[in-house]
C-alpha cells in the first residue's frame, strides 16, 4: 500500500506544511468532498424532495453502512454532527439531583469536561475527577482509579476510548462491564476511535458510544455518530424538533434544517478507506508510523515514552524539549514557532508540564518526523 508524501495529493493539503496533526480534526480526500459537493447540487435540484422523501432512506444507507464498521446494530446508531454535540445530548438528557455524581478521568476532553460541569452547576450535581496518572505504565491504573471513585452517588461515568491530550487507549471493555456490575450508565468518547481502534460496540455494552468519523475515517466534517444500547436510559437531542418521542433515529435526524451532505458523503469516505486496504490496515500502518517516528524522536532528543504501546494507537504524546511553564500562552509560543517552520502539531499544557502529540495518517512518511525533530531541536 501507497503512503506518504506521493499520495499527499489526493487531500488538499498544503504541500509547504509537514502536518502531523490528522487527530485534531482530520483531513478529508478530495474525492470525499466532490462527493459532498455532487449530494449538496442533488439537494439543491429538487430540495423538498430530496429533504423529505429521499434522505431518510440515503441516511438509513449510510448508518448500516456505519454499524456494520463498528459492530452495531444498526438501529441502535444516530448521525451526530461530532462528538461534543453527542456527548451534550447524552449528558443534558440525565435527570440530575443535588448531590449525584458524574465521573471522568483526569484525561477527559476539555469539551467534555465543560458540559459535565455546566450540567453539575445547573442540577448540583458534583463532577468527580478520577485521577490517571500520565506518563502511563499500565492500563489498568485507570480502571482501579475510576472504581475507587464510584459509589453509590455516581450516576454517570464518561470514559475516553482514546484520550486527546495524552493519546492512550483506556481500557473500555473492562471500565464498561465494571459500570454495568454496578449498574451505572457509562458513556464511552470514542471520538478518535473509529477507522482507530477496531470496534464491536454491541459486544461492548455501554449505555452509549459515541464516534467521530471525520477524524480517522476520512468522513468531511460534521459526520459523527452517537450509538445507544437497547435499554439505555433515554437520550434526546439538544435541539428538539419534529421527531420528539418518535424513534431515536427521527429524533436525531431532523433537528431542523441542515445541510446532511457530511453525513450523506460518509459512504464516498469509506469507499476511500476500502480502496486503501481497509480500516484495520490503515490503522495498522499508522501504528507502525507512529512506532518509527516515535524510536526517531526518543533517540534524536532524548525523550521517553509515555506509555506502552499497548496503550498507543495512531498518536503518541511527548514532553516539548523546550519546557517552561504549563499555560495555554507558553503552548501557544511553542506551538507557532514549529507552524513558523512549517510544521504543525499540536502543543498543549496537560498537568504540570507542556507537551506535543504527533499522529500518522496515510500521507504522512518517515521524512515528516525528520522535519519535526529538527524544528524542535531549533527550538529548545
Ligand atoms: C476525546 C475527544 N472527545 C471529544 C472530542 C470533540 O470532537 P468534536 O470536536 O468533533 O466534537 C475530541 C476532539 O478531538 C476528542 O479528542
Amino acid at each position: 500500500m501507497k503512503r506518504g508524501r506521493s499520495i499527499l495529493g489526493a487531500w488538499f493539503l498544503d504541500p509547504s506544511v509537514v502536518f502531523l496533526n490528522h487527530g485534531s480534526f482530520g483531513a478529508c480526500p478530495r474525492v470525499v468532498l466532490e462527493a459532498q459537493s455532487a449530494i449538496r447540487e442533488r439537494m439543491e435540484r429538487r430540495p423538498v424532495q430530496f429533504l423529505v422523501d429521499e434522505l431518510p432512506v440515503l441516511l438509513g444507507a449510510q448508518i448500516s453502512r456505519l454499524a456494520q464498521l463498528v459492530g452495531a446494530s444498526s438501529e441502535r446508531m444516530v448521525f451526530v454532527e461530532n462528538a461534543t454535540q453527542a456527548v451534550n445530548a447524552v449528558v443534558r438528557s440525565l435527570a440530575l439531583a443535588p448531590g449525584d455524581e458524574l465521573l471522568t478521568t483526569s484525561h477527559v476532553y476539555g469539551a467534555v469536561r465543560q458540559t459535565l460541569r455546566f450540567v453539575a452547576e445547573r442540577s448540583g450535581a458534583v463532577v468527580v475527577v478520577a485521577q490517571v496518572p500520565f506518563p502511563a505504565t499500565d492500563p489498568g491504573a485507570a480502571l482501579a482509579s475510576l472504581a475507587a471513585c464510584m459509589n453509590e452517588r455516581t450516576r454517570l461515568v464518561v470514559v475516553d476510548h482514546l484520550t486527546s491530550p495524552t493519546a492512550l487507549v483506556l481500557p473500555v471493555e473492562q471500565v464498561v462491564a465494571l459500570c454495568r456490575a454496578r449498574g451505572v450508565p457509562v458513556l464511552v468518547d470514542g471520538a478518535h476511535a473509529p477507522g482507530h481502534l477496531p470496534l464491536a460496540l454491541d459486544a461492548l455494552g455501554a449505555d452509549w458510544y459515541t464516534g467521530n468519523a471525520h477524524k480517522w475515517l476520512f468522513a468531511p466534517k460534521g459526520c459523527a455518530f452517537l450509538y445507544a444500547r437497547a435499554g439505555a436510559p433515554a437520550v434526546h437531542p439538544t435541539v428538539i424538533s419534529h421527531g420528539y418521542g418518535t424513534t431515536f433515529q427521527e429524533e436525531f435526524h431532523w433537528v431542523g434544517t441542515k445541510d446532511p451532505s457530511a453525513w450523506l458523503a460518509l459512504g464516498a469516505a469509506l469507499d476511500f478507506v476500502d480502496a486503501h486496504g481497509g480500516a484495520p490496515v490503515i490503522a495498522a500502518g499508522n501504528h507502525q508510523m507512529v512506532r518509527e517516528a516515535s524510536a526517531l524522536i526518543e533517540a534524536e532528543l532524548g525523550l521517553t515514552p509515555t506509555a506502552p504501546w499497548s496503550m498507543r494507537g495512531a498518536m503518541a504524546t511527548f514532553a516539548h524539549p523546550a519546557g517552561g511553564p504549563a499555560t495555554l500562552a507558553r503552548a501557544k509560543e511553542l506551538h507557532d514557532a514549529l507552524a513558523a517552520v512549517g510544521v504543525e502539531v499540536p502543543v498543549f499544557p496537560f498537568a504540570d508540564r507542556v507537551w506535543f502529540r504527533i499522529s500518522a495518517q496515510l500521507y504522512n512518511e518517515r521524512a515528516d518526523y525528520e522535519r519535526l525533530v529538527e524544528a524542535l531541536k531549533r527550538s529548545a
